[in-house]
This record gives C-alpha cells, structure tokens and sequence, in this order.
C-alpha cells in the first residue's frame, strides 16, 4: 500500500470538542465533508493515510451501537491510532464514579474521547471537566456524526443542498434535531412531519431557523406527513422509539401514519433518496418495499460514517 505523508487541510479544530452542529460555522462543515471525501477516495483506492499514529481514541458507550462502535474504532486503526473501547457496565461509571472525576482521569490517558450517553448535561459536563476532546457518538438531544455522514451521502447523491427539500417523517428526536441543524448550516430546506405532541424540540427549532434564515433557507414543522413529503428530494426517518425511553413505547400508536410506505413516498420527486440512520424496524416507520428499494441510500449513509469520522479525528487530534 501507498502511504499518503499529508493532505491539505483548510479548516482548523484542533483540540476542540465535536457535541453539536450548532458550534460548527458553514465553512468548517463544507471544509470537512470535502475532506471526507478525500479520505474515503484514498481509502477506496487501497491507500494509507496515519495522521494519527500514537494517537488513542477512548471510546464510552452507555448504550448499544453497531455502527458508531466499529467506525470509530475502524477509523482509528486506519488513520494509525488506536481506539479503545469502554461499556460504561464495565467502568466504575457504571457503579457511580463521577462523570467528572472520570474526565480528569481518562484525559491523562487517551488523546480524546468519544461518548454515547444519555442527557447532552452529561456529555457537557465531561467537556467541561476533560482536557482533551470530546466527541458526540449521540445523546438524547443530538447525533452530529450521523448528520455530517447524512450530508456526505446527500452532496455524493445530488452534488449540491441548494434547492433541495429534506423531509424527516416520524418522532421529533436527537436525529431530527441534528438534521434540522446540518440543513440549516448548508442552505437545504427542511421539514419535520411528525405527530402532534412529539415535535422537536423547541430551542433547537428556533436555533435552527435562526440559522437558516442566515443561510437562505427554511425549517418547517408539520403534523401532516402528505403535505410534507410533497416534492421531497429526500425522504429521512428513524425509529419511533430511541434507545433509553422503551418505556414510551406505547407511543406508536399515533405514529400509523407516519410510516414511511409506498403510498407516501408516491408525493415525492421522482428521484428522491430514501434515509435512514439505521438500526431500521421494517414494517413500522418504513415499509421493505422502501428501505430496500432502489432509491434507498441507506447503506452508503452507513458506509459514510467511517470517512466524514476520519474526517473529524483527523481535525480534531490533529498533531
Ligand atoms: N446510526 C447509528 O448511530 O447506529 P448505531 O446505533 O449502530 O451506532
Ligand atoms: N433515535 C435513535 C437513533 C439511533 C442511532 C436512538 O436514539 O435510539
């Protein structure tokens, strides 16, 4: 294998935590998808790149994951570093150390951290108390990682944001928060279709609009899943039950017509891209007939997140 020494890079966020698109200028997120793609070129033509050797990822999760475990990890190992992985069942977190104390800690061994957990508060609170940087692998209010490999898989697809309508149909949740927040950066339209009463929430509505506006475009939130996905480019939606609240379950009954069927999809544009962050429920918000359908992106979203996280690492611990 070739080994690439280095490669230009035009924005810097060295040292700097990763929690929310909200921190992120339009410019720093252009910069970082553009250099994803280089990363995921190189990695497509067999080339090495190890920016990051002797660098340790650590990497906590409070809950399960599939995708963000391995692509960290992957992505890591490939960049010349390490990852280590920490359930917090296993960590004295887990018993009731402090979230704090485990910062000053871990800080004195690993070059950054990346944390799945439960309220953003705690994901703040290591922030505040680590002095190396932080990485959102998702918290009940936002998954920035999810949304940079969203918008990598959308810039692949239609090689632009500008004009395009994004409809998210289903639960007001930490994904559509963050998709509300990436479209808003890049100038793409958004709408959320979901059922009344479980609508995003408000501050990140307003903050996103905010943000819009600056960039010429509009967030939109409605309860009526055909009027929303009407001319859609792309069609996104996740689980109606998030990791951490399965005692809401019973929720999904007023979800029925936010399934995301052929019948929905038929209000779309004719070459609309079907998303979704995955882990999928065929037959509850998506029908097989969609998700494995031909204009379904969502393992290349999947795929994604490998490249725009070393995109991300390679930044972020930057020597
Ligand atoms: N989309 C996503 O974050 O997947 P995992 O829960 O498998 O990490
Ligand atoms: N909204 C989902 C996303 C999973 C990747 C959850 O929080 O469980």
């Amino acid at each position: 294998m070739n080994t690439v020494e280095a490669m230009p890079l035009n924005v810097n966020l060295k040292g700097q935590d990763f929690l929310t698109l909200a921190n992120f200028s339009t410019e720093t997120i252009q910069s970082l998808l553009a250099n994803a793609k280089k990363i995921k070129n190189l990695h497509l033509r067999g080339k090495s790149y190890t920016p990051l050797q002797g660098k340790i990822l650590g990497m906590i999760f409070e809950k399960p994951s599939t995708r963000t475990r391995v692509s960290f990890e992957a992505g890591m190992l490939q960049l010349g570093g390490h990852a280590i992985y920490l359930n917090s069942h296993d960590m004295q977190l887990g018993r009731g150390e402090t979230i704090e104390d485990t910062a000053k800690v871990l800080s004195q061994y690993v070059d950054a951290i990346m944390i799945r957990t439960f309220s953003h508060d705690i994901i703040e609170k290591l922030a505040a108390h680590a002095t190396i940087p932080i990485i959102n692998g998702l918290t009940d209010m936002f998954h920035p990682c999810q949304a940079m490999a969203d918008l990598l898989t959308i810039l692949e697809q239609k090689g632009t944001f500008k004009g395009l309508k994004l409809v998210y149909v289903g639960d007001g949740n930490n994904v559509s928060h963050s998709l509300m927040l990436a479209s808003a950066k890049v100038g793409m339209d958004c709408v959320i279709a979901c059922p009344k009463g479980f609508e995003p929430d408000e501050s990140v509505i307003k903050l996103a609009k905010s943000i819009a506006s600056e960039n010429g475009s509009t967030i939109k939130i409605t309860n009526d899943p055909l009027s929303g996905v009407t001319g859609a480019d792309i069609i996104y939606t996740d689980v109606w039950t998030s990791m951490g609240h399965e005692e809401d379950e019973g929720k999904i009954k007023y979800f029925k017509e936010y399934q995301v069927n052929e019948k929905l999809v038929m209000n779309a544009k004719k070459d609309y891209l079907f998303m979704h962050c995955l882990p999928a429920h065929r037959e509850l918000e998506v029908t097989k007939e969609v998700i494995d359908g031909p204009n379904s992106v969502v393992f290349q979203q999947a795929g994604n997140r490998l490249h725009i996280q070393k995109a991300i690492l390679t930044e972020i611990l930057k020597k």
